[in-house]
């Protein structure tokens, strides 16, 4: 069989380094995009799979996306996962509301969570239909309702982060593009507050903080071909935060 190629953003660190790991363990070459270099410490690929990239830098990104185009070599890509994400909180790691947010915070935070999305997908859109590949977008359970520690412009741009899944969903099905959403709650990783703990164990049914695997497992479901008829869908991976 030939091999399966993701292009994954944010793999450095958090859920990102969680779904890297898992589609290198089940055979698939990984491409990651993040502002950091790559680490030789990471189990997958090498620097030659890693495109060193600020999302948020608009007028760079078609640098960037010509560089994975190279990377591909005018092959298909199976997978496009956007998880890079920024979260940004006061000093002691209270939310951002209305009041808070200044102009750059709201461009940056829209810049990265959601319109480098859009443009991504519409630049590898031809490597993805070579694939019949599926789209992965993380939204948040912020994106539905007013949540203690996510500021506004983090919640804001996660709740068009899902009405831009819906759009892809409809406009690339027909190109043979599957295009879904997952929406994790607390996820233990270094986006989170102090707070999270105990928020979680709280509010939370399941009373605890899920884990990055736990939410790797579910966007290597949605890339396979278990998957297959699932299109412009939202998996909700919170331990029944949402009910
Ligand atoms: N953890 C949670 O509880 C939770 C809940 C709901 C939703 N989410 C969402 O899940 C996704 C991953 O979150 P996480 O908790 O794993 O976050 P994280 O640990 O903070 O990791 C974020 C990743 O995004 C990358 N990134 C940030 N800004 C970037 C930029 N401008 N350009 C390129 N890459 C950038 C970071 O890499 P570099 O620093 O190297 O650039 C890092 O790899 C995010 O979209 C987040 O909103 C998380």
């Amino acid at each position: 069989m030939t091999q399966r190629t993701l292009l994954l953003t944010g793999a450095s660190r958090g859920i990102g380094h969680a779904t890297a790991k898992l589609f290198h363990d089940n055979g698939w070459r990984v491409i990651t995009v993040s502002r950091q270099a790559f680490s030789p410490r990471c189990p997958w690929g090498g620097a030659e799979d890693h495109v060193q990239l600020d999302l948020g830098d608009i007028d760079r990104l078609g640098e960037g996306i010509a560089d994975i185009r190279r990377r591909l070599d005018d092959g298909p890509l199976h997978a496009l996962v956007n998880n890079a994400g920024i979260s940004p909180k006061q000093p002691d790691g209270s939310r951002l509301g209305v009041l808070d947010t200044p102009y750059d915070t709201w461009l940056a935070v829209l810049n990265v969570n959601l319109v480098s999305t859009a443009l991504l997908a519409k630049g590898l859109i031809g490597s993805l239909a070579a694939g019949k590949g599926a789209i992965v977008n993380v939204t948040s359970i912020a994106g539905s309702r007013v949540h203690p520690y996510a500021g506004v412009a983090y919640a804001a741009s996660k709740a068009a982060l899902l009405t831009l899944t819906r759009e892809m969903a409809s406009e690339f099905a027909p190109l043979g593009v599957r295009t879904n959403a997952i929406s994790p709650g607390e996820i233990n990783t270094a986006i989170l507050s102090p707070g999270n703990a105990a928020f979680a164990e709280r509010q939370v049914p399941l009373r605890r903080l899920g884990t990055p695997a736990e939410v790797a497992a579910t966007i290597f479901f949605l890339c396979s071909e278990a998957a297959s008829y699932v299109n412009g869908a939202e998996l909700h991976i919170n331990g029944g935060q949402h009910v």
